[in-house]
């Protein structure tokens, strides 16, 4: 007999892998070729050369010890490096124990959201957002509150003011965003800050930024560290060195934050105390040699540009996302996402439904899958189209 709300967990992540499912039956009867899976964010770039040689240097030169138990934060040396290189982005001087190295952005935001919320706590998300949040916050009896974006997903303070209740412990903010894809904007994060301080009562500002590497049309992602005070990060390597299964991330306070003495410390028990009792030690040691490295970035945007081409030329609608690995596209007018992910799916073109992100009216395609397909899927889109009696803005 599991728990009441496992059941309900159950339930809600059968959609995710009825889409799983749905792609590997069509790729068996048509073939991978001809099916244009767009539903999964599993980065697909090899990780850099500086990861790989940084491996086989450990292989071959082992230190003694490295593969023991150590402090529950992980090693000085690493937190030292990750230190440097947010105080050389944002001008803010980070010392090494505002760092505690995590397996990824999902514990990191577990670590956090266990350290801050008690029964009842609210937490402000900004839809589209991406849906594990809820999970990570209900894992600490937490309740996510949703404040909407405007229709280029940018999220516009007072919406998010007027979310606020005594019971508000936290902000979650991600940029780039999963799934739109927008940058927020240094006057987007001075105003928060701004907001937020006028307030009778802390706000944590957590900034979940697993795709800051990953920014397009040479946009540089603003520091979050540099305007926002109360500011906890949540990294992860998953997406810049192209890591995902390895787990390797971290958490960083910033030393702005009214509370940093105590909450970097109750980050680490809830490190250990959740299970992850330290980050992997092996990877700890490649980040700390290839903290610089990140995979090839001007790949991802060649793919957004030849997906976001097919979209557009096709006759739909959607933003140009500036960073991250996604397209959020509008919903044709007149349809329901259902109907539109049905026809879609006729020409085996397999998109993710903006519900799955709160936000219905837009679907979302991850465009890291190969050029090959994004190039084959065109004819796909141009068909949906033709169906729907859309305008094609180029020619096929
Ligand atoms: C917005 C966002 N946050 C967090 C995560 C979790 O990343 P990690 O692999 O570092 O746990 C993901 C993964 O896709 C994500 O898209």
């Amino acid at each position: 007999m599991i728990a009441e709300k496992m059941k309900a967990k159950l339930e809600g992540g059968s959609e995710i892998r009825r889409m799983f499912e749905e792609g590997a039956r069509l790729k068996k009867i048509y073939g991978p070729e001809n099916v244009y899976d767009f539903s999964i964010g599993n980065p697909d770039l090899e990780p850099p050369v500086e990861v790989v040689n940084a491996l086989k240097e450990l292989a071959d030169n082992p230190v003694p010890g490295m593969h023991g138990y150590m402090s529950n934060n992980g090693y000085e040396s690493t937190r030292q490096a990750v230190a440097a290189k947010r105080s050389a982005e944002s001008g803010i001087d980070i010392a090494p124990d505002a760092v505690c190295m995590t397996p990824g952005a999902a514990s990191a935001m577990n670590d956090v959201l266990h350290s801050i919320l008690d029964n009842g706590d609210e937490v402000i998300v900004n839809a589209p957002f991406f849906m594990e949040y809820t999970g990570y916050v209900e894992n600490h009896n937490g309740k996510v509150v949703i404040a909407d974006t405007d229709d280029r997903f940018i999220p516009h303070i007072r919406a998010i003011e007027e979310k606020i209740t005594p019971r508000t412990k936290a902000i979650i903010i991600n940029s780039p965003n999963n799934p739109s894809g927008v940058i927020y904007s240094e006057e987007f994060l001075t105003e928060l800050d701004h907001m937020l301080a006028r307030q009778d009562h802390l706000i944590h500002v957590i900034s979940d930024e697993p795709y800051i590497d990953l920014a397009y049309d040479g946009r540089i992602v603003p520091p979050t560290l540099k305007y926002i005070h109360n500011l906890i990060i949540c990294f992860s390597w998953s997406k810049s060195l192209s890591l995902p299964g390895e787990r390797i991330g971290y958490t960083l306070v910033s030393p702005r934050h009214t509370d940093y003495k105590e909450l970097t410390a109750a980050i680490v028990i809830s490190n250990r105390s959740l299970g992850s009792v330290n980050a992997p030690a092996i990877w700890q040691k490649v980040i700390e040699r290839s903290i610089n490295a990140k995979v090839d970035v001007s790949n991802y945007e060649k793919r957004r540009n030849l997906l976001y081409a097919n979209i557009i030329d096709a006759g739909f609608d959607s933003v140009k996302p500036e960073g991250a690995l996604y397209i959020f596209m509008n919903t044709p007018k007149g349809m329901t996402d259902e109907e539109f992910a049905s026809k879609c799916a006729s020409y085996n073109l397999l998109l993710v439904k903006g519900a799955s992100f709160a936000k219905p009216g837009y679907m979302r395609l991850a465009f890291c899958v190969s050029e090959q397909t994004i190039i084959n899927s065109r004819r796909a889109f141009f068909k949906v189209a033709e169906d729907l009696g859309l305008q094609h803005r180029a020619s096929l």
